[in-house]
């Protein structure tokens, strides 16, 4: 099997973890290299569910090995939250879960920032997930950052938690109205996180490149989706890193010759949380009616999700900036009872027919769809397990998202579970 990136192809929510965790059969490692517990990312196996929001999904196989690269920002107190769940659900991490000692630390301030700035930005708020991400980021590019490593070595801790609290209280004092930060309790708490945390800790760079010399196969999962990345994305109704494919390489700390393969997961309508544009946005009954039967509510805050037809122009524009040679559409049972279903083709903006989606926000919010209307197929398709026990009806609805977006399909998902899955063509 190939090394594969699994990506969110549209605006997060696709069911990165259920193909993630299906992947996981044919693989050795599944590493996380972005984003931090913003993600939610649920598995269902057997009568039990999981939502992960840092440990990476394939940890429900109790073969393998999971990995949380440098490019994730992490909570100590969230993992060891899911570590615990995990125990209780009958799952030992020990021994097969490792986080990077150069990934990131989230700290307490860092979400109380998060939401203090969401509240000043008023009706422009980006509407986060409140979970620190942004300022944690910001502090890693600004080089006042504290990472996971530094945890276990107060010589380390200390200047870094020092030089941070400096630069921010002085900025809380001016421009919002959140406690200082005390750095000698945060390098307290932090130090026995750091102990708790400790046996997980690694150069997981090393360990993964070892584990590629010895021709294993990796599963890289993604979080959030390719239209919040922060480049590609709606900026600034984004999310605060690159949750494309090229950066698997830079947040696992393994070079971009040991990936194969590149899975765009995709939701066969739309869904978006949180603020920003979204042209196929459905305002509606059919809106609702998406949101009640595709069960569209946050898995990390419970928000209800905004849904809407499936827009092509987003996902050739995932195909494009990811590199995708595979599409895994998820979902697909949720359009089971319409009787007719609608995709975008292309949009009409100021008089131009666009078939890309654009990078400028206005232009975004200009952008008309333009829709082609399929019949539906009207009966259940989540007993099927082989491409042909499909209605006709479905079986032309994905092939006409593949044709629109230039990429193959390589598996279908029509339900939760790990065995609700057809492989298509995943070569
Ligand atoms: P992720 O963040 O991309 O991993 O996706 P989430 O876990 O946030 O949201 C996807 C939701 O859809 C979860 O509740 C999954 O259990 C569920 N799900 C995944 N695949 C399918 C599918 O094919 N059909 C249905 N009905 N639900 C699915
Ligand atoms: P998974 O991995 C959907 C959204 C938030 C907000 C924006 C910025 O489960 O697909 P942040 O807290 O990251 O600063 O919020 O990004 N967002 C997600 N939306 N799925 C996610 O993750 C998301 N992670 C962040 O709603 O609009
Ligand atoms: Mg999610």
């Amino acid at each position: 099997m190939a090394n594969r990136v699994v990506i969110g192809s549209q605006w997060g929510d696709e069911g990165k973890a259920k193909v993630v965790d299906f992947l996981t059969l044919d693989a050795d490692y599944i590493v996380r290299f972005q984003g931090g517990a913003n993600a939610g990312h649920t598995v269902e196996v057997g009568d039990k569910k999981f939502v992960f929001h840092l440990i990476p999904s394939g940890i429900m196989h109790d073969d393998k090995i999971c990995v949380i690269g440098n490019g994730v920002v992490l909570d100590p107190v969230q993992t060891l939250a899911e570590i615990a769940d995990l125990h209780t659900k009958g799952i030992n991490p020990e021994g097969r879960l490792f986080i990077a000692d150069n990934a990131h630390v989230v700290l307490p301030y860092h979400s109380t920032l998060d939401k203090a700035k969401e509240k000043k930005a008023g009706k422009g708020a980006i509407g986060t997930t409140g979970r620190g991400i942004g300022p944690c980021y910001s502090d890693k590019v600004n080089r006042i950052g504290v990472r996971v490593g530094d945890l276990m070595d107060e010589r380390e801790l200390r200047p870094r938690v020092e030089a941070m609290a400096k630069v921010h209280n002085e900025e809380f004092k001016v421009m919002y109205d959140v406690p200082e930060i005390d750095p000698e309790q945060v390098i307290k708490d932090y130090l026995e996180l750091g102990q708790k945390i400790k046996p997980f800790v690694r150069d997981v760079s090393a360990m993964l490149y070892a584990a590629v010399k010895a021709g294993k196969r990796l599963v890289f999962e993604g979080a959030q989706g390719t239209i919040l990345d922060v480049d590609q994305g709606t900026y600034p109704f984004v999310t605060s890193s690159n949750t494309v494919a090229g950066y698997a390489s830079c947040g696992a700390g393994i070079g971009p010759t040991a990936i194969d393969q590149v899975v765009g997961v995709v939701k066969a309508y739309t869904t978006r949380v949180g603020n920003g544009p979204f042209p196929t946005e459905l305002l509606d009954e059919t809106g609702d009616t998406l949101r009640k039967i595709g069960n569209e509510y946050g898995a990390t805050t419970g928000r209800n999700r905004r849904c809407g037809w499936f827009d092509a122009p987003v996902v050739r524009k995932a195909a494009v900036v990811n590199g995708l040679t595979h599409l895994a559409i998820t979902k697909l049972d949720v359009l089971d009872t319409f009787d007719t279903i609608k995709i975008c083709t292309h949009y009409e903006c100021d008089g131009e027919k666009i078939e890309n989606f654009p990078n400028q926000l206005s232009k975004v919010g200009r952008c008309v769809p333009v829709y082609e209307e399929m019949p539906g197929w009207k009966c259940d398709t989540t007993k099927c397990r082989k491409l042909e026990e499909l209605p006709e009806n479905a079986r032309k609805y994905l092939n006409r998202m593949a044709e629109l977006v230039g990429v193959k399909i390589g598996m279908i998902s029509i339900g939760a579970k790990r065995d609700q899955s057809i492989i298509v063509d995943l070569d």
